[in-house]
Protein backbone atom coordinates (compact mmCIF):
# COMPACT_ATOMS: atom_id res chain seq x y z
CA UNK A 1 0.00 0.00 0.00
CA UNK A 2 1.14 3.55 -0.88
CA UNK A 3 0.53 5.83 2.04
CA UNK A 4 -2.08 8.67 1.14
CA UNK A 5 -1.61 8.30 -2.87
CA UNK A 6 -4.97 9.51 -4.57
CA UNK A 7 -5.01 9.78 -8.11
CA UNK A 8 -8.04 11.12 -9.82
CA UNK A 9 -9.11 9.99 -13.37
CA UNK A 10 -11.00 11.92 -15.64
CA UNK A 11 -12.92 11.91 -19.14
CA UNK A 12 -15.77 11.10 -21.11
CA UNK A 13 -17.46 7.86 -21.59
CA UNK A 14 -16.07 4.70 -22.52
CA UNK A 15 -12.50 6.43 -22.79
CA UNK A 16 -11.46 3.44 -20.99
CA UNK A 17 -11.12 5.62 -17.55
CA UNK A 18 -12.91 3.18 -15.82
CA UNK A 19 -10.14 0.09 -16.40
CA UNK A 20 -7.55 2.41 -16.23
CA UNK A 21 -8.15 3.60 -12.61
CA UNK A 22 -9.15 -0.60 -11.67
CA UNK A 23 -5.71 -1.61 -13.24
CA UNK A 24 -4.13 1.50 -10.91
CA UNK A 25 -5.87 0.46 -8.40
CA UNK A 26 -4.65 -2.96 -8.52
CA UNK A 27 -1.04 -1.60 -9.00
CA UNK A 28 -0.88 0.46 -6.14
CA UNK A 29 -2.58 -1.40 -3.50
CA UNK A 30 -5.88 1.35 -3.09
CA UNK A 31 -9.45 1.17 -3.23
CA UNK A 32 -11.37 2.20 -6.48
CA UNK A 33 -14.56 4.34 -6.65
CA UNK A 34 -16.30 4.37 -10.29
CA UNK A 35 -18.31 7.69 -9.18
CA UNK A 36 -20.51 7.30 -12.55
CA UNK A 37 -21.85 4.74 -10.53
CA UNK A 38 -23.72 7.08 -7.96
CA UNK A 39 -25.03 9.38 -10.80
CA UNK A 40 -26.33 5.85 -12.48
CA UNK A 41 -28.30 4.90 -9.34
CA UNK A 42 -29.87 8.22 -8.80
CA UNK A 43 -31.15 7.79 -12.13
CA UNK A 44 -32.24 4.45 -12.07
CA UNK A 45 -34.10 5.15 -8.88
CA UNK A 46 -35.93 8.52 -10.37
CA UNK A 47 -37.27 6.17 -12.81
CA UNK A 48 -37.95 3.37 -10.71
CA UNK A 49 -40.47 5.67 -8.30
CA UNK A 50 -41.55 7.54 -11.14
CA UNK A 51 -39.36 10.76 -10.75
CA UNK A 52 -38.90 13.47 -13.38
CA UNK A 53 -34.85 13.26 -13.28
CA UNK A 54 -35.41 16.69 -15.56
CA UNK A 55 -37.29 18.11 -12.37
CA UNK A 56 -34.04 19.61 -9.93
CA UNK A 57 -36.23 18.88 -7.29
CA UNK A 58 -37.57 15.71 -7.61
CA UNK A 59 -33.81 14.23 -9.13
CA UNK A 60 -32.25 15.79 -5.98
CA UNK A 61 -34.77 14.47 -3.41
CA UNK A 62 -34.01 11.00 -5.12
CA UNK A 63 -29.82 11.33 -4.58
CA UNK A 64 -30.21 12.43 -0.61
CA UNK A 65 -32.20 8.73 -0.50
CA UNK A 66 -30.17 6.56 -2.23
CA UNK A 67 -27.70 4.02 -0.63
CA UNK A 68 -24.49 5.04 -1.35
CA UNK A 69 -23.13 1.30 -0.82
CA UNK A 70 -25.63 -0.19 -3.10
CA UNK A 71 -23.86 0.20 -6.66
CA UNK A 72 -23.58 -3.51 -8.11
CA UNK A 73 -26.63 -3.78 -9.54
CA UNK A 74 -26.57 -4.43 -13.13
CA UNK A 75 -29.56 -1.78 -13.94
CA UNK A 76 -26.89 0.39 -13.46
CA UNK A 77 -24.98 -0.81 -16.22
CA UNK A 78 -27.14 -0.33 -19.25
CA UNK A 79 -27.65 1.99 -21.86
CA UNK A 80 -30.54 4.04 -20.73
CA UNK A 81 -28.84 3.98 -16.95
CA UNK A 82 -26.37 5.94 -19.05
CA UNK A 83 -29.02 8.73 -19.82
CA UNK A 84 -30.67 8.69 -17.09
CA UNK A 85 -27.34 9.60 -15.14
CA UNK A 86 -26.31 12.26 -17.41
CA UNK A 87 -29.45 14.10 -17.29
CA UNK A 88 -29.66 13.69 -13.43
CA UNK A 89 -26.36 15.46 -13.33
CA UNK A 90 -27.21 18.32 -14.55
CA UNK A 91 -28.29 19.67 -11.05
CA UNK A 92 -26.56 20.88 -8.90
CA UNK A 93 -28.57 20.07 -6.39
CA UNK A 94 -28.18 16.00 -7.15
CA UNK A 95 -23.85 16.92 -7.09
CA UNK A 96 -24.05 18.02 -3.77
CA UNK A 97 -26.34 15.42 -2.17
CA UNK A 98 -23.47 13.32 -3.79
CA UNK A 99 -20.46 15.25 -3.02
CA UNK A 100 -19.23 13.98 0.42
CA UNK A 101 -18.94 10.51 -0.24
CA UNK A 102 -16.99 11.34 -2.91
CA UNK A 103 -14.65 13.27 -1.15
CA UNK A 104 -15.16 11.03 1.73
CA UNK A 105 -13.36 8.48 -0.45
CA UNK A 106 -10.64 10.64 -1.83
CA UNK A 107 -9.47 11.71 1.90
CA UNK A 108 -9.64 7.75 3.29
CA UNK A 109 -6.18 7.36 4.90
CA UNK A 110 -4.58 4.90 2.91
CA UNK A 111 -5.55 6.99 -0.32
CA UNK A 112 -7.47 6.06 -3.33
CA UNK A 113 -8.27 6.43 -7.09
CA UNK A 114 -11.58 8.03 -8.28
CA UNK A 115 -12.93 8.31 -12.02
CA UNK A 116 -15.40 10.24 -12.89
CA UNK A 117 -15.90 13.67 -14.96
CA UNK A 118 -15.12 16.33 -11.81
CA UNK A 119 -11.98 14.15 -9.53
CA UNK A 120 -9.69 16.40 -10.51
CA UNK A 121 -11.58 19.73 -10.87
CA UNK A 122 -13.85 19.53 -7.79
CA UNK A 123 -13.79 16.21 -5.65
CA UNK A 124 -9.97 16.38 -5.29
CA UNK A 125 -8.57 19.23 -6.87
CA UNK A 126 -5.56 18.11 -4.61
CA UNK A 127 -5.22 15.14 -5.54
CA UNK A 128 -1.29 14.43 -6.49
CA UNK A 129 -1.83 12.32 -9.38
CA UNK A 130 -4.48 13.60 -12.45
CA UNK A 131 -4.90 11.80 -15.43
CA UNK A 132 -7.55 12.91 -18.24
CA UNK A 133 -8.52 9.86 -20.70
CA UNK A 134 -10.02 10.10 -23.97
CA UNK A 135 -10.23 8.90 -27.21
CA UNK A 136 -11.76 9.56 -30.40
CA UNK A 137 -15.93 9.74 -30.21
CA UNK A 138 -15.96 6.47 -32.98
CA UNK A 139 -13.61 4.68 -30.86
CA UNK A 140 -15.17 4.66 -27.81
CA UNK A 141 -18.78 4.35 -29.56
CA UNK A 142 -17.57 0.84 -30.46
CA UNK A 143 -16.21 0.09 -27.47
CA UNK A 144 -19.35 0.84 -25.48
CA UNK A 145 -21.38 -0.60 -28.63
CA UNK A 146 -19.39 -4.22 -27.92
CA UNK A 147 -19.74 -3.82 -24.37
CA UNK A 148 -23.69 -3.28 -24.07
CA UNK A 149 -24.12 -5.73 -27.03
CA UNK A 150 -22.28 -8.26 -24.61
CA UNK A 151 -25.15 -7.59 -21.79
CA UNK A 152 -27.58 -8.69 -24.57
CA UNK A 153 -29.00 -4.85 -25.50
CA UNK A 154 -30.07 -4.89 -28.47
CA UNK A 155 -28.48 -1.08 -29.94
CA UNK A 156 -27.00 0.02 -33.38
CA UNK A 157 -23.68 1.23 -33.33
CA UNK A 158 -24.75 4.34 -34.63
CA UNK A 159 -27.10 4.74 -32.04
CA UNK A 160 -24.47 4.09 -29.42
CA UNK A 161 -22.37 6.98 -31.31
CA UNK A 162 -25.06 9.68 -31.33
CA UNK A 163 -25.86 8.26 -27.29
CA UNK A 164 -21.71 9.00 -27.22
CA UNK A 165 -22.00 12.58 -28.35
CA UNK A 166 -25.24 13.77 -26.75
CA UNK A 167 -23.50 12.60 -23.36
CA UNK A 168 -20.17 14.62 -23.95
CA UNK A 169 -22.27 17.64 -25.03
CA UNK A 170 -24.28 17.54 -21.77
CA UNK A 171 -21.52 16.80 -19.83
CA UNK A 172 -19.28 19.20 -20.79
CA UNK A 173 -21.60 22.28 -21.26
CA UNK A 174 -23.81 21.91 -17.91
CA UNK A 175 -22.70 25.17 -15.56
CA UNK A 176 -22.08 23.02 -12.75
CA UNK A 177 -18.91 21.07 -12.60
CA UNK A 178 -18.67 20.16 -16.44
CA UNK A 179 -16.43 17.24 -17.71
CA UNK A 180 -13.33 19.18 -18.23
CA UNK A 181 -9.30 18.61 -18.14
CA UNK A 182 -7.74 19.85 -14.75
CA UNK A 183 -4.58 22.17 -15.94
CA UNK A 184 -2.50 19.87 -14.07
CA UNK A 185 -4.14 16.66 -15.50
CA UNK A 186 -2.35 14.55 -17.59
CA UNK A 187 -3.56 14.09 -20.85
CA UNK A 188 -3.80 9.79 -21.97
CA UNK A 189 -5.63 9.20 -25.43
CA UNK A 190 -6.23 5.51 -25.64
CA UNK A 191 -7.77 5.90 -29.11
CA UNK A 192 -4.75 3.28 -30.34
CA UNK A 193 -4.07 1.79 -27.38
CA UNK A 194 -5.01 -2.28 -25.90
CA UNK A 195 -6.33 -1.55 -22.14
CA UNK A 196 -2.88 -3.21 -21.06
CA UNK A 197 -1.06 -0.11 -22.78
CA UNK A 198 -3.03 2.40 -21.58
CA UNK A 199 -2.76 0.79 -18.38
CA UNK A 200 1.37 0.64 -18.06
CA UNK A 201 1.00 4.45 -19.77
CA UNK A 202 -1.80 5.51 -16.95
CA UNK A 203 1.30 3.94 -14.61
CA UNK A 204 3.93 6.09 -15.82
CA UNK A 205 1.82 9.27 -15.66
CA UNK A 206 1.37 8.36 -11.49
CA UNK A 207 5.00 7.85 -11.34
CA UNK A 208 5.99 10.82 -12.97
CA UNK A 209 3.62 12.99 -11.32
CA UNK A 210 5.34 10.97 -7.26
CA UNK A 211 8.40 11.89 -8.79
CA UNK A 212 7.65 15.58 -9.82
CA UNK A 213 5.57 16.06 -5.88
CA UNK A 214 8.42 14.17 -4.49
O1 LIG B 1 -18.84 7.31 -16.18
P1 LIG B 1 -20.27 6.97 -16.50
O2 LIG B 1 -20.53 6.84 -17.96
O3 LIG B 1 -20.75 5.79 -15.74
O4 LIG B 1 -21.09 8.23 -15.97
C1 LIG B 1 -22.46 8.36 -16.22
C2 LIG B 1 -22.83 9.83 -16.18
O5 LIG B 1 -22.72 10.29 -14.83
C3 LIG B 1 -21.96 10.75 -17.01
O6 LIG B 1 -22.39 10.86 -18.35
C4 LIG B 1 -22.05 12.06 -16.24
O7 LIG B 1 -23.16 12.81 -16.66
C5 LIG B 1 -22.28 11.64 -14.82
N1 LIG B 1 -21.10 11.77 -13.99
C6 LIG B 1 -20.78 13.03 -13.50
N2 LIG B 1 -19.74 13.19 -12.65
C7 LIG B 1 -18.96 12.16 -12.30
C8 LIG B 1 -19.23 10.86 -12.83
C9 LIG B 1 -20.31 10.71 -13.69
O8 LIG B 1 -21.46 14.00 -13.80
N3 LIG B 1 -17.94 12.34 -11.45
Amino acid sequence: MTPGLVIAVDGPAASGKGAVAARLGQAYGLPVLDTGLLYRAVGVAASRVGADPDDPAAAAAVAGRIDLMALDDPAFRTREAGELASRVAVHPGVRAALNAAQVGFARRAGGAVLDGRDIGTVIAPWAPAKLFVTARPEVRAERRWRQLVGQGEGVTLAEVLEDIRRRDARDGGRADAPLARAPDAVLLDTSEMTIDLAADAARRIVEAARANRA
